[in-house]
């Protein structure tokens, strides 16, 4: 599997120059479309709701991004029909004619990536580097789900004659309504993921994006749509959480949900599902609160380097983001001040804008809670850089807050133990492997966790130790973050995800699916 990597693709051409121009292009052309109105979408039709929603961005107020349709109960219901209708013939269409639709959609969607990585930056904000990586991801999704399938000839086998006259086959068959529900920091790639997951193997979809990030959802359905998805097979419901999301997760209807976001909804959603006696799938990808160690057999370079891009970029807004760094003692002053002077020359600013790596926040609730943490870090801690809103005149009116390094927080308390989702990272000396390990690992959560360091011995016994689902050990581009589909599946053990199975990876698909043993006496 050939993952698609167009930074790295113009790179190695020596065309970097051209990939920037076709960028600011599509960025001035998807700029001049902004601010329409988008309807939800049901069952091959676009439906209004009675209420709406507007959505500006979050790095520039005067952009009106667009004018949404907030659904409600009663679209919801709409919806699920729509999609439970759809549901026996799509799931009995056949591994091609599944494949197809997908396969289609990933070759529109690389015809279309300059334009959608430029909705992505104006949208939620992310530079054109994650942005572009966010396209790739939802591209590697969309294939890398086909080849599985595909391989593994739709998860049907003839398991032989148990008895003479007894023949078997054992099969994967579908659940029947997912309803789809993603966060708003990858959302093409994880709408993308989750959704081709639920229909790839046959089961249909309702899907409500995040209120931040319908845009890019609306273009995902037109492209689904222009792939030849049929009707009812993908729903789209924009809206809030609890006015779309929670009436959708609960309808009766609903076969299965697959979520990625916070712990606390995506803990509630499963609660909630459960409580109704339903049996089916809840699939949650849920936050992290990833730690690093970096021993004094780093090579310190790489270590500043990875943890400066692991916890700031796209303004740690990623499940994976660096978020407490372990420091051996004798290395701690040295690291501290040098990750403080990279901080410093980090560019704030627009996604749009070259070379900018902290981008804005999302929205008031996480520029509350960057005032909240940082007041309680001054309190409790010391900032070694950041903790302030931006106020410059150059930037336009937007979320911008300063990248924020704080140290002397003890070990368990809230800033170093909860997900804030935000760029702030709290640093702390150990005084060995052992303590660094027992520290990360001191924690509810299990996502992402790396080390830093050059000795074979010490990486061994971290591999072993680590209470993770993602490691990575000398990342010295970005710590924590950024892994490939097939490459690096992702996923989270404990209180990052339900169930185990990474996405991008082998076991994925599975889980949509439930098993059936079939014989016939002949
Ligand atoms: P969030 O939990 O606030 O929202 C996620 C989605 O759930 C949104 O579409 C939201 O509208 C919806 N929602 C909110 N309340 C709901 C309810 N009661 N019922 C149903 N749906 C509801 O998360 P977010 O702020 O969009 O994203 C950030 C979170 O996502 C972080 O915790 C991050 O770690 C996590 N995340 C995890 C992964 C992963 O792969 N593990 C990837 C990306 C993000
Ligand atoms: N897949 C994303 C990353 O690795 C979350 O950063």
């Amino acid at each position: 599997f050939e993952n698609e990597l167009t930074l790295l693709t113009y790179q190695q051409d020596g065309s970097e120059d051209e990939f920037h121009e076709t960028y600011e292009a599509a960025v001035e052309s998807v700029r001049a479309d902004l601010g329409a109105s988008h309807a939800l979408r049901i069952d091959g039709d676009s439906i209004e709701a009675e209420d709406r929603f507007t959505v500006t961005s979050p790095g520039d107020f005067d952009l009106e991004i667009g004018e949404f349709a907030a659904g409600g109960e009663a679209e919801v219901d709409a919806a699920v029909s729509a999609a439970a209708d759809a549901f026996p013939d799509w799931e009995r269409r056949d591994v091609d004619s599944h494949t197809a639709v997908f396969r289609d959609a990933a070759d529109r969607m690389r015809d279309r990536k300059f334009e959608l990585a430029a909705t992505l930056s104006l949208e939620n904000g992310k530079n054109r580097t994650e942005a572009m990586a966010d396209v790739d991801e939802a591209i590697d999704f969309l294939r890398f789900y086909s080849l599985e399938l595909e391989c593994s000839d739709g998860y049907q086998f003839n398991t032989g004659q148990p008895t003479p006259h007894q023949h078997t086959t054992n099969l994967l068959r579908p659940y029947g309504v997912f309803a789809v529900i993603a966060p708003f920091n990858f959302p093409l790639a994880i709408l993308a993921g989750m959704t081709a997951g639920a229909m790839i193997t046959g089961n249909t979809v309702v899907a409500k994006p995040a209120s931040a990030t319908p845009l890019i959802a609306h273009k995902y359905a037109d492209i689904l749509a222009d792939a030849g998805i049929p009707d009812g097979v993908f729903n789209l419901v924009t809206g809030g959480g609890s006015t779309v999301g929670q009436p959708l997760t609960e309808h009766e209807d609903v076969a299965g949900v697959a979520f990625t976001g916070s712990r606390e909804v995506g803990l509630d959603i499963e609660r909630a599902f459960r409580e109704q006696g339903k049996r089916g799938p809840v699939i949650a990808e849920l936050g992290g609160k990833n730690p690093v160690i970096v021993s004094d057999e780093a090579d310190l370079d790489g270590a500043v380097e990875g943890v400066a891009m692991g916890a700031f970029s796209f303004s740690g807004q990623k499940c994976s983001a660096t978020s407490r760094v372990y420091v051996y003692e004798n290395v701690y002053d040295e690291f501290t001040d040098r990750l403080v002077e990279a901080t410093e020359r980090l560019g704030i600013g627009r996604g749009e804008r070259l070379d900018t790596v902290v981008n804005p926040v999302i929205d008031d609730s996480a520029l509350e809670r960057y005032r909240n943490i940082t007041e309680q870090a001054r309190t409790d801690g010391t900032i070694r850089t950041g903790g302030s809103v931006v106020d410059d005149d150059d930037l336009p009116e937007g979320r911008y807050v300063e990248p924020t390094v704080v140290t002397d927080i003890p070990h368990g308390h809230g800033l170093a133990r909860e997900e804030h989702f935000l760029p702030f990272v709290t640093i702390h000396p150990v005084s060995d492997l052992q303590e660094g390990i027992a520290k990360s690992n001191d924690s509810d959560y299990g996502l992402c966790a790396g080390l830093f360091s050059e000795d074979d011995a010490e990486i061994d016994r971290w591999f072993h130790e680590i209470e993770s689902g993602m490691c990575y050990v000398n990342r010295s581009q970005s710590a924590t973050t950024g892994a490939l589909v097939q490459a690096q599946p992702f996923g989270g053990w404990k209180f990052s995800g339900t169930t185990g199975k990474f996405a991008g990876g082998y076991w994925y698909l599975q889980q949509f699916l439930r098993e059936q043993s079939r014989t016939r006496v002949e």
